[in-house]
């Protein structure tokens, strides 16, 4: 049965003081959790201190994003490589708030991701809609659209890579982003079995492995709800990421579903089912 992941996307926030503070926090509770891997993608500059901090614990972290170049005159940018240096597990790639700004086509987004693979890094590859998308029902037509290149664009070596260092999906609604407003889990639960579906059509036991997380606005009050469903199996968490009390508190709730799910539906992997 897959584990749940749940993960803290700390965007623009945070100082060498604060960060001490929280990341020991997490540290101190997150470990023993059944069933869960937690982990925390910082700003680039603060990846040195994650790594000391969260060394021997349970948590893994990682970047929120790395070049689509490997090398070369590109000022500022931040390759998969460099970031693999400081022990990162993850990279986030995609994320709406870079592709709002026209930082990140489908085409860059899936260089990055390319890149980061290469480097041993775990690609968390973002999608979802935007709120007139889903008024004009064209929800699923977007996400299918921006998950073309990772099923049917990758090389085989690419793909066989992917499958390797499981890659995971984050379907985050734009919409529920940063709002407090979150896709009901019957909305979500439907995406993610559309996101699974397509992933079978590549490939029919990746699909079964790989871990699908909800995003926006996800929060202990409304964690329950979306990690009970059978394709839910996480969360990428903003705001509620940088209280330690919710975050922990999501991961335990994460813990509380899996055993639920494991008792009941042991042999489950994927449902593919569509509320
Ligand atoms: P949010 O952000 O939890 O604050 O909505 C999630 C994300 O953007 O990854």
């Amino acid at each position: 049965m897959r584990r749940k992941l749940v993960i803290g996307n700390w965007k623009l926030h945070g100082s060498l003081l604060e960060n001490q503070g929280l990341l020991n926090r997490l540290k101190q509770e997150l470990h023993d959790l059944e069933g869960v891997d937690a982990a925390v993608c910082l700003p680039y500059v603060y990846l040195y201190q994650a790594q000391a901090v969260l060394r021997d614990s349970a948590i893994a972290w990682g970047a929120q994003n790395v070049s689509q170049f490997t090398e070369g005159a590109y000022t500022s940018c931040i390759s998969a490589k460099m970031v693999a240096e400081f022990g990162c597990t993850y990279t986030i790639v995609g994320h709406s708030e870079r592709r709002a700004l026209k930082l990140e086509s489908n085409q860059v987004a899936t260089k990055r991701l390319l890149n980061a693979l290469h480097a041993g890094l775990t690609p968390i590859f973002c999608v979802g809609e935007t709120l007139d998308e889903r008024d004009g029902g064209m929800a699923e037509l977007i996400v299918r659209n921006q998950m073309l290149n990772v099923v049917y664009g990758l090389d085989n070596k690419s793909f066989a890579l992917a499958k390797k260092l499981n890659m995971v999906i984050a379907y985050e609604p734009v919409w529920a982003i940063g709002t407090g407003e979150h896709a009901t889990p019957e909305q979500a639960q439907r995406m993610h079995s559309f996101i699974r579906m397509m992933i079978a059509e590549r490939d029919r036991e990746f699909a079964e492995q790989i871990r699908i997380l909800y995003g926006g606005s996800m929060a202990p009050k409304n964690a329950e709800s979306l990690l009970n469903m059978p394709d839910i199996d996480g969360g990428l968490l903003g705001r509620a990421a940088l209280v330690a009390e919710d975050f922990i508190d999501t991961c335990r709730i994460a813990s509380h579903c899996w055993q639920q799910q494991a008792k009941f539906n042991p042999q489950a992997h994927t449902s593919a089912v569509i509320v």
